[in-house]
């Protein structure tokens, strides 16, 4: 008798919880800027989300995937922090997606570390994003990681004296460290630096200050978008571009979203891991897809982070049986590698950031349409300030 009300009981525990893990849907809550000045990001990342999804029958690891999108309005920690609260208490999902810009990842952190919930962050790009939890694994990029490659390649192209121009918050900060590290370790000069609000700046002021300092070149870091197009409508205007000072950039400058929108941008020479001309097989069927159920919208570096971060809760569902708690999701995440449209990536065990390659790129017209053309490859770069530590 008593055997065989253990055996009932232990069917009923393993029978319970495996029925209901397979026909619970995996609830995931992405935080993302859905209005407001970044509300490109938003669109971008649940794009190249919802496509993955689409092309695997809405299922990640054999579970059928819900997705529930809380907009944060761009940068406004206190509205991303409250909408992550909000997904956990109210809406019961198992993993924390998206965040858009790096104010919103540092007020969510704190929240996924004490819910114990994987944190997938598909752009905020501030190195140190990956460092304010230990269940954040990124799928976009660190700013370290794709700015020192154009300042190496600006030095051994005659590149000589830089004035570095940067958004005045995490990832402009990061960037003007990096740039100024590696472009004076090879030998370069930094005649000038000037930091400009996240917000709307006027940069009329600075292009003249830069145009009378007379460098060979600008350095730019300015979140993807509008702030680019305006940026580069003043350095024409202005007679930088006339008076031969270069402009080079992470890639965020010349994003496929806004490209169009930059006659001035032949010629820009950025270093990025995403460019709609990747070539590979992987990349022409992801442009071919995202073309078709996005028609007229270019894809970008933000919708491929979107597309991954789905990709990498897949992997890491099929490894751990459907299992999403945040210590076995971040056990299995650590060391994934797949092929991504950017070419081949990989989760570093040790950062749970993402190791992929870097390309150096030049803006060209490539059948009437403005493309960021590689040419030169970084192959599987790692954030230098965590390949330092
Ligand atoms: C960020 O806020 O981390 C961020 C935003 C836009 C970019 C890159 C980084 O293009």
């Amino acid at each position: 008798m008593r055997i065989r009300k253990t055996f009932v009981a232990v069917v009923l525990a393993f029978g319970v919880t495996g029925a209901a893990q397979a026909a619970e849907d995996l609830k995931i809550g992405m935080v993302l800027p859905m209005s407001g000045p970044f509300a490109s990001y938003g669109e971008q990342i649940l794009n190249g989300a919802r496509l993955y999804l689409e092309q695997h029958d809405n299922k990640l690891g054999d579970r059928k995937v819900e997705l529930i999108v809380k907009d944060d309005t761009g940068v406004a920690p206190a509205v991303s922090r409250r909408a992550a609260q909000e997904l956990i208490n109210r809406d019961k999902v198992e993993v924390l997606a998206g965040f858009g810009l790096t104010p919103a990842a540092f007020s969510v952190g704190p929240l996924a570390t004490q819910a114990k919930m994987p944190m997938v962050v598909m752009n905020a790009a501030t190195s140190s994003v990956t460092e304010k939890s230990p269940y954040i694994v990124r799928t976009s990029m660190a700013l370290p990681q794709i700015t020192a490659p154009i300042a190496t390649w600006a030095v051994k192209n005659g590149i000589k004296r830089v004035y570095t121009l940067v958004a005045d918050y995490g990832p402009g900060h990061d960037a003007e460290k990096q740039f100024i590290e590696s472009f004076t370790e090879a030998g370069g000069e930094i005649v000038g630096q000037v930091r400009t609000p996240v917000g709307n700046p006027d940069f009329a002021p600075f292009l003249q200050r830069i145009k009378d300092s007379k460098p060979d070149a600008v350095f730019l870091f300015v979140p993807a978008g509008e702030q680019g197009v305006s940026f580069l409508k003043g350095y024409q205007e202005r007679g930088l571009a006339d008076e031969g000072i270069k402009l080079i950039s992470t890639g965020d400058l010349t994003d496929e979203d806004v490209l169009d929108a930059m006659s001035a941008a032949e010629g820009v020479m950025t270093s990025f891991h995403y460019s709609e001309a990747h070539d590979s097989e992987l990349n022409k069927q992801y442009v071919e897809s995202y073309y078709k159920a996005y028609p007229g919208k270019r894809p970008n570096f933000m919708s491929v982070a979107g597309y991954d971060g789905m990709k990498l809760i897949d992997e890491v569902l099929k490894k751990t049986g459907g299992d999403a708690s945040g210590d076995a999701f971040i056990t299995a995440a650590k060391g994934l590698s797949w092929e991504s449209p950017r070419g081949p990536v990989t989760i570093d065990p040790d950062t749970r950031d993402i190791v992929q390659d870097i390309y150096v790129r030049e803006v060209k017209m490539v059948d009437g349409k403005l493309q960021n053309v590689e040419f030169d490859r970084l192959p599987q770069f790692k954030d230098p300030v965590k390949a330092k530590n």
